[in-house]
């Protein structure tokens, strides 16, 4: 039970399904945005040349550039979202540092999330914060400043801080995965604010629900709120602190259907978001703080290989499988939405534009052969039109020397005539 996500080759991740999709569409991007510069040059010379292309056309030919150009800027920040929401203290932040494999949000008993906080990743080594509507980057020395900056926000909660992470420290941020973390919903009366600001472009979201008790309303009524906002939205409940539960070891497995039955009811019936079996995929027993400490100790080199390793209460193995397995499965799901919801629009657009660009080319061509044609009759034309006069000038010439042979006839007659009386 090594940490996954040090010892899987990053070539097997299901996220490599974004990654490479992303890479692809980029490339396709490239040759694109070559070909139009190479049109562009070509239809140039042909407007000052031949003047085949009108002013209007021309320019309407250039704004192709833009607009690739445009695109190509969104798909180079195009990245995976996942967002994270529960009551206070059922282990959000606990969950996301568990995932990233390192202690990065501030976590604790009471409500310690106040505000909304975007994991990043950035590819230098320092990480620093940015709040909203300043661009000052602010250093992170370690947790306890980063906690102590956040406890000065005091915007409200729907405002975002968005930390910089260095990609080589987690495989998440190096594959393009955002991560969100909110304070919990059972504290703010600003969810609709939250949703509009920060769930419309979410790819997955995590509940995180406390398995000591039970899904509450409030967890329930937001994500009915979310749903209604989009269509079918890839949810995940995460029933935490189940090693709580270790400690009643005669309740565990009633507890464990009592909760699923209830969850994939949820899912199923309420939200309709997703079908039975499938829904059995989405629910997952997990402990986001034994998760944590096993990889803190495995990233300081203490693997520790025992079938329960000592300081975990029973069923430690399990646990961290589950946890492993909702990773698998989160991996698989946020990467195939968001190549179809990131990519599949680009994919149309960047079609849409080189068959247009190659009708106007393919038009441009008629119309030089059309010119071509014309001026091909004109010449013709022309050739009839000489050979007319040739001919006019010939009969015109014929008669002028058959009138003055005439003439000279005739003055001859008169000459002689006069010359014999
Ligand atoms: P807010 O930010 O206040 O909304 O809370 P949160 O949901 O982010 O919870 P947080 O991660 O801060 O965790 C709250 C407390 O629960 C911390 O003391 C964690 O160590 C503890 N905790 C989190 N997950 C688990 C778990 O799986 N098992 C146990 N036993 N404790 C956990
Ligand atoms: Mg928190």
């Amino acid at each position: 039970i090594g940490a996954r996500h040090l010892r899987e080759s990053p070539t097997s991740s299901p996220l490599q399904i974004f990654v490479r999709a992303k890479k692809k569409i980029n490339d396709i991007y490239q040759e694109i945005e070559e070909y139009v510069a190479e049109t562009t040059l070509f239809l140039e010379g042909v407007h000052n040349d031949k003047g085949l292309i009108g002013d209007k056309d021309f320019q309407d030919f250039k704004s192709y550039s833009s607009k690739v150009a445009g695109i190509k800027e969104v798909l180079a920040r195009d990245h995976m979202k996942v967002a994270f929401f529960g009551r206070t203290s059922n282990g959000k932040s606990t969950v996301i540092n568990a995932m990233m494999g390192d202690k990065i949000l501030p976590s604790g008993i009471g409500h310690t999330t106040n505000c909304f906080l975007q994991i990043e990743g950035i590819d230098t080594n320092e990480p620093y914060l940015t709040t909203e509507g300043s661009s000052e980057k602010q250093n992170i020395k370690g947790i306890g400043q980063l906690a102590h900056a956040l406890c000065n926000n005091r915007l409200g909660d729907s405002t975002l801080v968005r930390i910089h992470w260095p990609k080589t420290r987690c495989p998440l941020l190096m594959d393009d995965v955002v991560l969100v973390d909110s304070p919990g919903i059972d504290v703010s009366v600003s969810l609709d604010d939250w949703i509009d600001k920060h769930c419309l472009d979410a790819d997955v979201f995590v509940l995180v629900a406390n398995s000591e008790s039970t899904l509450m309303n409030t967890e329930k009524n937001f994500f009915h709120k979310v749903s209604e906002k989009l269509s079918k939205p890839n949810i995940f409940i995460l029933q935490n602190r189940w090693d709580m539960a270790a400690s009643e070891p005669e309740f565990l497995n009633e507890v464990r259907k009592q909760h699923l039955e209830r969850t994939i009811g949820f899912l199923v019936e309420e939200l309709k978001v997703v079908q039975g079996a499938q829904a059995e995929q989405r629910v997952f027993f997990v402990s986001a703080k034994e998760t944590l400490h096993q990889r803190l100790s495995e990233a300081k080199g203490q693997p520790n290989n025992s079938e329960q390793p000592a300081g975990y209460p029973e069923g430690f193995t399990s646990r961290y499988f589950e946890f492993q397995d909702f990773e698998r499965k989160f991996e698989e799901c946020i990467s195939k939405t968001a190549v179809i919801t990131k990519f599949e629009q680009h994919t149309q657009r960047g079609k849409n534009i080189a068959n247009e660009i190659g009708q106007n080319v393919g038009n441009l061509m008629e119309r030089a052969w059309q010119e071509r044609d014309q001026k091909m009759g004109e010449r013709q034309s022309l050739w009839a039109r000489l050979d007319h006069t040739e001919k006019e000038l010939h009969d015109v010439t014929t008669q002028m020397k058959e009138k003055i042979c005439s003439i000279v006839e005739d003055v001859e007659r008169r000459v002689s005539n006069a010359l014999n009386e």
